[in-house]
C-alpha cells in the first residue's frame, strides 16, 4: 500500500482565531513524524480552481513565531466559494470539475480541510465526486458544528465578547444606562450565552429561547428598585423581533446579512421606559482577534490528530473534541447534527441562577 507523502491544507468559510495555529500544527506533525510535503492552498477551493493552482509549499521558516499568535488565516479563505454554484460576472457556474482537476494536478495524497458545517458539506460533495482523500477540522466562532463540543475560534470569540462587556460595564455605570451588545452567531446563541455569563450580563437573548420586551423591562425595573440603574444586555444577531421577524441588513449588491436586533431592543426599551440605551455591535472583531490560549491548544491538538488520520488513510473523518480529548467521527456526523443551545443546557440554568433574564417570556 503506497504511503501518504504529499498533503494539502485549505481553510474555508469565515475566518476565526486559531486557524494559523492549526496549519502550523499540521505542518509540524506531517514533517516531523511522517516526512510529508505540505502544501497550503490559497483562498479555500478558489486556489484549486486557478491555473496553475494557487498553492504554497510550507516550510519551517513560515512558522518562525508570530503566526501562532495571529488571528485569521494566512492562506486566505472565502465564505462564498460554493463551487457547485460559483458566482462569476453575475452568472452562476459549476466549477467543481475545475477544482477536482486542480487537486489531481498537484498529485496530492490527501487534503485537510478546516471549515464549518457549510464548508464541510461542500468539500465532502467534491471529495465524493473527485475521489479526493479528505479529513476535516471543525472551526467556527458560532460553535454550531455537530458532534464536537468545541470548534476552533469559539473561545476567542467568547473572550472578545466578554472583554467588550467588561468595557461596557464602567460606561454603563457612569451614565446609568443600559448597554446592549450585539454579538455574532448566525443561528446559534453559544457566544451570547457564554460571554453573557462570563461578562455578567443582566439580560441574555439567544435565538433558541423566546423572550418578551416586557420580560426585559421587568428585569430592568426590578434592578432599579434595588438601586441598580445601569445594566448590560447581550443579544445574538440571530434573535428575532417579538413578532418573529428576522432583523436583516440589505446591502447594495442585494446581499442580506443579519444585523440590527440590538437597535430594535434598544428602541423598544426606550419607547416604553425612561431608560437610556446605547448599542454596540461587535462584528468581525470576534473573528479577527488573536486566538486565546484555549483555541491555540485545541487547534494544535486537532492538527496533529488530523495528520495521523490521513497517514492511516482514515479518510472522510472529522476530528472532534469530546471529554477533554480529540476523537474522530464521520464527517457526515459533523454536517448533519447541528449544535445549537438546548433549553436544558446546564449553562442556561447557570444564567438563570445568577438572576439573568434569558427569556421564556414572563
Ligand atoms: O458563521 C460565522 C459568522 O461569523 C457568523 O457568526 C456571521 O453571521 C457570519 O459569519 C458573518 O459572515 P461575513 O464574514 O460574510 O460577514
Amino acid at each position: 500500500m503506497s504511503k501518504i507523502k504529499k498533503i494539502g491544507i485549505l481553510t474555508s468559510g469565515g475566518d476565526c482565531g486559531g486557524l494559523n495555529a492549526a496549519i502550523r500544527s499540521i505542518f509540524f506533525r506531517a514533517k516531523t513524524k511522517y516526512n510529508m510535503d505540505v502544501y497550503g492552498i490559497r483562498d479555500g477551493t478558489i486556489g484549486l480552481a486557478k491555473r496553475p493552482p494557487d498553492v504554497q509549499k510550507l516550510t519551517r521558516n513560515i512558522f518562525r513565531g508570530y503566526l501562532l499568535r495571529q488571528g485569521g488565516t494566512f492562506l486566505g479563505s472565502n465564505n462564498k466559494d460554493n463551487p457547485f454554484k460559483f458566482q462569476k460576472k453575475g452568472k452562476i457556474i459549476d466549477t467543481s470539475k475545475l477544482i477536482i482537476e486542480g487537486y489531481k494536478s498537484l498529485n496530492l495524497d490527501g487534503l485537510i480541510i478546516i471549515g464549518g458545517d457549510g464548508s464541510m458539506k461542500i468539500l465532502k460533495k467534491l471529495a465524493m465526486k473527485g475521489k479526493m482523500n479528505i479529513v476535516a477540522i471543525p472551526k467556527t466562532i458560532d460553535n454550531d458544528v455537530g458532534a464536537t463540543e468545541n470548534s476552533i475560534g469559539f473561545h476567542t470569540a467568547i473572550d472578545v465578547a466578554t472583554q467588550a462587556l467588561d468595557n461596557l460595564q464602567s460606561t454603563a455605570a457612569s451614565h446609568r444606562r443600559s448597554m446592549i451588545l450585539e454579538v455574532m452567531g448566525r443561528d446559534a446563541g453559544h457566544i451570547a450565552l457564554h460571554a453573557g455569563i462570563a461578562g455578567g450580563a443582566d439580560v441574555i437573548l439567544i435565538p433558541e429561547i423566546k423572550y418578551s420586551i416586557k420580560g426585559i423591562i421587568n428585569k430592568l425595573n426590578e434592578m432599579k428598585e434595588n438601586k441598580i440603574q445601569h445594566s448590560l444586555i447581550i443579544v445574538a444577531e440571530a434573535v428575532k423581533k417579538e413578532n418573529g421577524l428576522k432583523v436583516i441588513q440589505k446591502y447594495i449588491n442585494d446581499e442580506k446579512r443579519l444585523g440590527g436586533i440590538g437597535e430594535y431592543i434598544a428602541s423598544e426599551i426606550m419607547k416604553k421606559t425612561d431608560i437610556e440605551c446605547r448599542v454596540t455591535t461587535l462584528g468581525h472583531v470576534q473573528r479577527g482577534a488573536p486566538p486565546t490560549a484555549n483555541d491555540r491548544i485545541l487547534a494544535s491538538a486537532f492538527g496533529v490528530y488530523a495528520v495521523d488520520l490521513l497517514a492511516k488513510k482514515n479518510f472522510n473523518r472529522m476530528v472532534a473534541w469530546n471529554n477533554r480529548r480529540v476523537v474522530d467521527v464521520p464527517i457526515d456526523k459533523g454536517i448533519k447534527t447541528y449544535r445549537n443551545v438546548k433549553r436544558n443546557d446546564p449553562l442556561v440554568e447557570t444564567a438563570l441562577s445568577l438572576g439573568t433574564y434569558i427569556g421564556d417570556i414572563k
